[in-house]
């Protein structure tokens, strides 16, 4: 068999090589070249027809040859491998702002969950949601609230004071969320429709009380709203909340020193021994503070009360979590045990809404 032109061999493989578009191309090559019945190794198959010397001549300008091909193969293997990734980082660019994958792990706190429900219920009746600092001067958590130096609420409410100014006073955390009421005030003019949820602070623990907890307060301030829309406005909000469309619900007069009248509310329940089920029965379960708001709140908050009024009411959010999820101790919200958590934990999950429940 006759060899053929070796370096016209060469060179036209070299080139096909060199101009390889893809790495499918270039494999192609490489097997036309090198593979089985590539044309190199078949003229190496045929140097046994040669006379010696010239086998020997031929064999070493072969293996020349195959060399210089496998070098090229590899050299313009690097350079489309590096064109292939430079496309793919082109084409396949990760979109940062896709929503994460979800990780079923993890589970929200009913507190979390309840004041979220909270947030979404009063959302849908109008109400946006304000905000205020937990650490508070003694006029925003007391005196604004017509809660005067002397007053017993003062003690009543265990307050945890901060160390004494250069001037003598002391910053407290707030006992309550009523604060923002008067921070709402004079920011704002009515009308006014807010909430305001967030961390509250006294010096109590047991059961049923922690020195942290969560509080919801509502302030509406108008020319007309009354009385009448602080009841529906409580009812339907306890009504969805619990999911009962005919929880009962009994206003009952109280004293606050920021309202006035003042009302304590209680929902229907019925209690067997340990056994306290909401929504009927023949008892009575206290859930919240509520009242027109005091005149000389509202003149403490800029706003004249001769021309506008208006209802606030408070709740505790950790309490009604308990007693909606049937959590029996409150200090287990806050030691962080995970298994307690995804006991007692929610998948995230859509909130309820006043026509819909959970
Ligand atoms: N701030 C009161 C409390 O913590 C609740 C309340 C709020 C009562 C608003 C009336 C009006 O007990």
């Amino acid at each position: 068999m006759e060899l053929p032109d070796l370096d016209k061999l060469q060179a036209d493989l070299l080139q096909t090589i060199e101009n390889a578009p893809d790495l499918d191309a270039l494999e192609a090559a490489r097997v036309a070249a090198l593979g089985r019945k590539g044309q190199l190794t078949q003229s190496m198959k045929s140097l046994g027809g040669l006379a010696p010397d010239d086998r020997k001549q031929a064999g070493q300008a072969l293996n020349q040859a195959k060399e210089r091909i496998t070098q090229a193969i590899e050299a313009r293997r690097t350079v489309l491998d590096a064109a292939a990734l430079e496309e793919k980082l082109l084409t396949e660019a990760i979109d940062v702002t896709l929503p994460a994958a979800p990780r079923p792990d993890g589970r929200i706190h009913p507190v979390s969950q309840t004041m979220d429900e909270c947030i979404a219920i009063f959302g849908e009746m109008g109400f946006t949601v304000a905000e205020g600092p937990d650490i508070e001067d003694d006029f925003h958590n007391f005196t604004a609230l017509n809660i005067a130096e002397e007053h017993p609420a003062r003690q009543m409410m265990d307050t945890f004071y901060l160390p004494e100014r250069a001037d003598g006073s002391r910053m407290v955390l707030r006992t309550h969320t009523s604060p923002v009421q008067i921070r709402t005030m004079k920011s704002q003019e009515p009308p006014i429709r807010i909430i305001a949820p967030g961390r509250t602070y006294r010096c109590d623990y047991d059961a049923t009380h922690t020195p942290m907890f969560h509080q919801i307060e509502a302030l509406v301030v108008d020319e007309v709203t009354h009385l009448g829309h602080l009841k529906g406005c409580i009812i339907d909000f306890l009504r969805a909340f619990f999911d009962i469309p005919d929880l009962p619900v009994r206003f009952r007069p109280s004293h606050f020193p920021f309202t006035e009248p003042s009302m304590e509310v209680d929902i229907g329940c019925s209690r067997k021994g340990a056994e306290l089920h909401i929504g009927a029965g023949d008892d009575w379960l206290e859930i919240m503070g509520s009242g027109m708001v005091h005149p000389k709140v509202l003149e403490h908050g800029g706003i004249d009360p001769a021309r506008y009024q208006g209802f606030a009411f408070g709740l505790g959010i950790d309490r009604i979590a308990m007693l909606k999820y049937g959590i029996p101790d409150l200090r287990t919200f806050f030691e962080a045990d995970l298994r307690w958590l995804k006991h007692y934990g929610f998948v995230p999950l859509a909130v309820p809404s006043m026509t819909s429940g959970l």
